[in-house]
């Protein structure tokens, strides 16, 4: 892909969330206006398989309505993440702050939760639920998922819900879930991917970039791409089929809790090497 596709791709994917935010500003179900996101085109798609649904209904009633119709996701992570009383987390690709403001009132006083968009119109919808919900551990940030607004290893846990499939360059946001976590810190994230049968080229044909389904990375590029970040303990499990060979899934894996063994600086002489 060149970088200029790059670009009006990523542009393409905040101009149709700018207009699901105004949608749900306007107090109608989360939308993209005259285009999809994710969750209005896969054809497999039952009503459980985007969004508020995903969500139990205690969940749902811990939030303000327009936070719970603002929900884009394809799956809940908050619900896999097992957060703790203190911890930060961060959250990629906020939206309307669904996933931050159960993240904060998980992690308590004592803990925050960040969201980080690169959507104006998101974030500021995101700011007015989170102040709905009386949340005042919960900052977000606008900024990119390939270019983290934040210090490296500063936080405990990254969740997200279906926004990795929609960037543009999947390593560097694989890269930079490495440098925020802190030695030992965790994922558990919430994205559509591809069974390993399907190309690239299969995927689009089954639904848009913007709808979250051509953009998917496969089970096995998704573990690869997080073992070469650095990630050990890699697991990613179909949860629900949302068309033909893609699923709703769960993406766990931890970074290790010591650094890297360097290596060292002159390897031991090898009998018959070289
Ligand atoms: C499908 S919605 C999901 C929102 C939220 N996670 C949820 O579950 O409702 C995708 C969100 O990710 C944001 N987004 C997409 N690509 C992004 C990127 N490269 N950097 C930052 N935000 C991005 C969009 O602005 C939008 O708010």
């Amino acid at each position: 892909m060149t970088t200029t596709s790059a670009d009006e791709l990523r542009e393409e994917v905040r101009r149709r969330y700018a207009e699901s935010a105004l949608a749900v500003e306007r107090t109608e179900q989360a939308g993209c206006g005259s285009g999809s996101c994710c969750g209005d085109e896969a054809a497999a798609a039952t009503e459980t398989s985007f969004g508020e649904a995903l969500y139990d209904a205690e969940q749902r009633g811990e939030l303000p309505d327009s936070a719970v119709l603002a929900s884009l996701g394809c799956g809940n992570p908050t619900a896999v993440a097992d957060l703790r009383e203190g911890e930060t987390v961060l959250d990629l690709g906020s939206g309307g702050g669904i996933d931050v403001i159960l993240s904060a009132k998980r992690v308590g006083s004592t803990g925050r939760a960040y969201g980080v968009d690169m959507t104006d119109e998101m974030l500021a919808l995101a700011q007015r639920n989170a102040r709905e919900a009386g949340i005042d551990n919960a900052i977000f940030l606008k900024g990119v998922i390939e270019a983290v607004p934040l210090p490296a290893e500063s936080v405990d846990v990254v969740i997200s819900n279906c926004v990795i499939n929609l960037s543009v360059d999947k390593p560097a946001v694989l890269a930079e879930l490495a440098r925020v976590l802190r030695p030992g810190g965790r994922l558990g994230i919430s994205d559509v991917v591809a069974e390993d049968r399907l190309a690239a080229a299969e995927r689009a044909e089954r639904g848009s970039y913007v709808g979250c389904i051509a953009g998917a990375l496969s089970q096995g590029e998704y573990v690869a791409g997080l073992e070469a970040a650095g990630f050990e303990d890699v697991e990613v499990t179909f949860t629900h089929e949302v068309a033909d060979g893609i699923h709703g899934a769960i993406v766990k894996a931890t970074k290790p809790a010591s650094a890297r063994r360097e290596l060292p600086l002159a390897a031991p002489a090898q009998a018959g090497c070289c």
